[in-house]
């Protein structure tokens, strides 16, 4: 049990890649600073996922899926079993590179979440940080959002904000714009494990008690 008496919300993490961003979230539940989280499974889509090899090495309870070649919702059934056999309340897309079936998003309603590395709803897509830096922009970010049936287009938890420098190129930037998304990412899930807050229309919020 957590300290509020709540049993910690069952994260299930996906990923396809090196897995910074669930390697964040693991490290805040370990060091006490996620406390109402435990994860419980770790899901690549990608064979030789680095995320994968770490989350072995931490003693979590992984489980792959290879994606390549295999029909979408075939695919998303098996990550979905394997979700539901670990109880999990809450999937975590963590560099999970794979769009989700309509049938995988509908089995978890506002219980999916996925950070992105733009201040949504600009630059949606793949290499948001390039394009951000590309267009000007004086400002860039990260975006915990809810994920539905639209690309980087859910409900928002949170954003993180920070300048673009006169001395940045896209890589400088993009490295920024990663440390403020492995604080993001702890913070948004800790604010959906609290049970405090609540969707209303496209905005989330505290609860009124
Ligand atoms: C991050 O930039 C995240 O915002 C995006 O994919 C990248 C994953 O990085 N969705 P990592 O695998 O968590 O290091």
């Amino acid at each position: 049990m957590s300290e509020g008496g709540r049993s910690p919300l069952r994260l299930g993490i996906l990923l396809s890649g090196r897995g910074s961003n669930f390697l964040a979230i693991a490290r805040s539940i370990r060091e006490g600073r996620l406390a109402g989280a435990e994860i419980a499974v770790v899901i690549s889509n990608v064979a030789d996922a680095p995320g994968l090899t770490a989350a072995g090495s931490l003693g979590l309870t992984t489980a792959l899926h290879v994606s390549k070649g295999r029909n979408r919702a075939e695919h998303d059934a098996d990550m979905l079993a394997t979700l539901c056999q670990h109880e999990v309340e809450l999937v975590c897309l963590a560099g999970y590179m794979r769009l989700l079936s309509p049938e995988f998003i509908a089995a978890f309603p506002d219980r999916i979440l996925n950070i992105h590395p733009s201040l949504l709803p600009a630059f949606p897509g793949l290499e948001a940080q390039q394009q951000a830096f590309d267009y000007g922009v004086k400002f860039a970010g990260c975006t915990v959002h809810f994920v539905d049936e639209h690309l980087d287009h859910g409900v928002i938890v949170l954003q993180r904000v920070i300048p673009v420098l006169d001395s940045d190129d896209g890589h400088t930037l993009a490295d920024r714009i990663l440390a403020e998304e492995h604080i993001a990412y702890a913070e948004a899930i800790g604010r959906v494990a609290s049970g405090e807050w609540e969707i209303q229309g496209r905005r989330y919020v505290r609860r009124l008690h």
